[in-house]
């Protein structure tokens, strides 16, 4: 039997990530949100590019959540985006609101599935995703660092002219201002970056990457990023639809790890068909931990603020 996932949000991003897993043939796809005739309307267009791509899977839409039982993994993505001038922080009253009643349903419906939560402000809204469904915290993560690590091979691999497939790099911490693009780590095919590009070059690389939503949001105007924030959830989904043990940087719940517990931050995970299977933990530099501990200043902040 095909693995089964349920996408709650039929927005840009929710409907962009239906798209990709469609066309990666990932699972059967449901698509829910509140609007009528939206997610249904959406998943019936998809479902006709089957014989064009070559995908099998079915896709539904539907605004009721009995249609997402059983489901193996739920995306989140419902809730408010940025518009120009917005923190992710401004949108978090509302869409704490949002996910709430999303993970509830969500644990209800399908009380196996992983959780991916991809609502900002995500480290806020994965730790009200966690609370609210009583998932244990192997089961709930973050989408954040897939896509801030998109974001910084991008821009490395066109400072260097190099394919972008070939850059590994990864971020790590908040999914915000203060997140923490490693340059130490990253290199092109095994060779440091910080070997091909000057100190300036990569500080420059490393703002873009810290400011990469926002870049997206002010040349939008009416919303934010959605073609690499789908992906990057369909590509920790698919990890754990196919047990892969895939290594992505991912918001995980800490207990220890790097010397934070009880919060939500962004480091690298293996994940596997029980969601996170473990933290790859690794030292630090002094500069790197007093990056991570302004990001979870940052997200005890924002975790404050729901009110959990
Ligand atoms: C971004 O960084 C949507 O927060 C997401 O584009």
């Amino acid at each position: 039997m095909r693995k089964k996932m349920t996408i709650i949000g039929a927005g840009n991003v929710g409907a962009t990530a239906a798209h990709w897993a469609a066309s990666r043939g990932i699972a059967d796809v449901v698509l829910l949100d509140v609007v009528e005739g939206v997610p249904q309307g959406k998943a019936l267009d998809l479902s006709q590019a089957g014989p064009v791509d070559g995908f099998s899977v079915s896709l539904t839409g539907s605004n009721d959540f009995a249609d997402s039982a059983g489901s193996d993994v739920v995306i989140i993505t419902a809730g408010l985006a940025r518009k120009p001038g917005m923190s992710r922080d401004d949108l978090l009253a509302k869409n704490v609101a949002i996910v709430k009643s999303c993970a509830e349903q969500a644990a209800k419906h399908s009380p196996e599935a992983v959780l991916i939560v991809v609502t900002n402000p995500i480290d806020a809204m994965v730790y009200t995703a966690f609370k609210v469904s009583g998932f244990p915290k192997n089961r709930v993560i973050g989408m954040a660092g897939v896509l801030d690590s998109a974001r910084y091979r991008t821009f490395l691999a066109q400072a260097l002219g190099v394919a972008p497939r070939d850059v590994n790099a990864l971020v790590m911490g908040i999914h915000g201002d203060n997140m923490l693009p490693l340059v130490r780590l990253a290199n092109v095919a095994g060779v440091p970056v910080s070997a091909l590009l000057s100190e300036e070059e990569l500080a420059a690389i490393v703002k873009r990457t810290q400011h990469g939503g926002a870049e997206i949001v002010n040349h939008l105007k009416t919303g934010s990023a959605f073609y690499t924030p789908g992906l990057a959830a369909v590509e920790m989904a698919e990890a754990v639809l196919a047990d892969s043990k895939r290594v992505l940087p991912c918001a995980a719940y800490l207990e220890g790890e790097f010397g934070f517990s009880g919060c939500f931050l962004g480091v690298p995970v293996v994940i596997g068909a029980s969601g996170v299977e473990r933290i790859l933990e690794f030292p630090l530099t002094d500069e790197e931990k007093a990056a991570m501990a302004e990001s979870e200043v940052a997200v005890r902040k924002q975790m404050a603020a729901t009110g959990l």
